[in-house]
């Protein structure tokens, strides 16, 4: 045993750019490159709410939160101290062992979901895996194999889950996994239809008359792809994508990765703004608030289909992630989020649409509560993508204290999803130097 009064030495750490910069180069795998905010790195060391500072104390205002991580702010003293208080009791518990913390969490997760249904919850530790997991109880359950997913939808970069991404810079020169079918996404701005709904829905008929038996597993779909450019599916679409699922036999399941925990506003989930009920959810990002965590919620009839084969997942379910978890559904009531995201999210837009009407490089300002897009073009009428010039608005910003994502499939699009605990004031320094990045472009 380890003797208690033992002394160890703590591990150096260097906060040198250059150290970590060149050690990430020479040590870690190549394909961190195809994935990288700026060509010069970003060396962070700490944060607090929603700010952030590199290793040279440079402070930011973060309008990305680690890819929609931190949900409920860096630093929280709540998730914090639960994490700490689990660590210090194990570490690690599997599931062939009952423990507390994810038994708890369970409970009060699926008691956040929309009452009818008997919800049960399965956690793990990505989306990806979430994703996969999710796609393999649909046709379990349904006994057919095909799945609709949307074109320029993003689920996750694993095997599975890379088949339902719809984005062809996602996608490895590799055989995919099989049965999944893209169907065009309703975008109200530059998709093939429009702003209609109803051609979209159809094309969900077409693909299920002409590629499926006639039955599927199942449909998933983004309330508002955020990889993809930030695209609110339309009001309608998710209701009618449902009807024609479920006419084919196959469960409905919406990817919250990006969307849940309050963050696009008005509702807990984005799919309760489309007025629908999913029969299998997909978490992650924020449900840790930065903890490696992802969740399946199903309906338990759904979820009962699992229990035939073996199915395990030696980390999923860590007592310090679901102590983590707990900690994020009680910040969210306690420091109401859901509020904030409404009134500053709104309050954000109304001020980004304030810069479209001044700058005609902004072609687009779209989403809900503190997820949104603004979408820059070189010339309104043509929809031309300037993505260059996104990238220019992107490193002012960088230069003077903000950082913003840049994405879309024509990388044009400023991704702005900060901490839900942003502030007014931090939208009106953001939009300030938004708004010299597009004077200087
Ligand atoms: C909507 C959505 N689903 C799934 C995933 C995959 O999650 P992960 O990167 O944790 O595997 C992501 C990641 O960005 C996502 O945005």
């Amino acid at each position: 045993m380890r003797r208690p009064e033992k002394a160890y030495r703590p591990l150096e750490t260097s906060d040198s750019y250059d150290t970590i910069t060149q050690q990430r180069e020479t040590f870690m795998s190549p394909s961190l490159r195809t994935f990288q905010a700026y060509s010069r790195p970003l060396v962070l060391k700490r944060g607090e709410g929603q700010y952030l500072w590199d290793v040279h104390e440079k402070k930011y205002v973060d309008l990305m939160a680690q890819n929609l991580c931190i949900s409920v702010g860096y630093n929280h003293p709540l998730v914090n101290s639960e994490a700490k208080r689990q660590i210090d009791r194990l570490a690690h518990c599997t599931t062939m062992y009952a423990q507390s913390m994810p038994s708890h969490f369970a409970e009060e997760l699926v008691g956040r979901f929309p009452p009818g249904p008997e919800w049960v919850a399965h956690f793990v530790n990505s989306g990806s895996e979430a994703i996969d997991l999710a796609i393999l109880m649909a046709r379990l359950f349904t006994g057919h194999f095909e799945i609709i997913a949307l074109r320029n939808g993003y689920h996750g970069l694993h095997f599975g889950a890379m088949a339902l991404t719809g984005i062809q810079s996602c996608r490895q020169p590799v055989p995919s996994a099989h049965g999944i079918l893209h169907v065009p996404n309703p975008d109200s701005y530059r998709g093939v239809f429009g702003s209609a709904v109803a051609p979209y829905v159809d094309e969900i008929g077409h693909a299920v008359m002409a590629s499926t038996p006639g039955r599927i597993a199942g449909f998933i779909a983004e309330p508002i792809q955020g990889f993809g450019g930030v695209i609110p599916l339309p009001p309608g679409y998710l209701a009618g994508a449902f009807e024609r699922t479920r006419a084919a036999g196959g469960v409905c399941i919406v990817d919250e990765v990006q969307t849940g925990f309050t963050r696009t506003g008005s509702h807990y989930w984005g799919f309760q703004a489309q007025g629908v009920l999913p029969d299998i959810i997909v978490l992650g990002k924020g449900i840790g608030n930065g903890f490696p965590l992802s969740a399946v919620v199903a309906k338990r009839e759904i979820a009962e289909a699992m229990a035939r084969k073996k199915f395990f997942n030696t980390y999923g379910s860590n007592p310090i992630s679901c102590a983590a978890g707990r900690a994020v559904l009680r910040a969210i009531e306690e420091d109401r989020t859901l509020r904030n995201a409404d009134e500053t999210g709104d309050y954000l837009k109304q001020r980004l649409l304030g810069l479209q009407a001044k700058h005609e490089r902004i072609g687009d300002v779209r989403g809900s509560g503190l997820m949104l897009g603004v979408e820059l073009v070189k010339d309104r009428s043509t929809k031309e993508p300037a993505d260059v010039e996104a990238g220019k608005v992107a490193a002012h910003a960088r230069d003077n204290g903000v950082i913003v994502g840049k994405g879309g499939v024509f990388g044009n699009v400023l991704r702005i999803n900060p901490p839900l605990c942003i502030e007014r004031h931090d939208v009106d320094f953001v939009v300030d130097i938004l708004d010299q990045g597009f004077r200087c472009i």
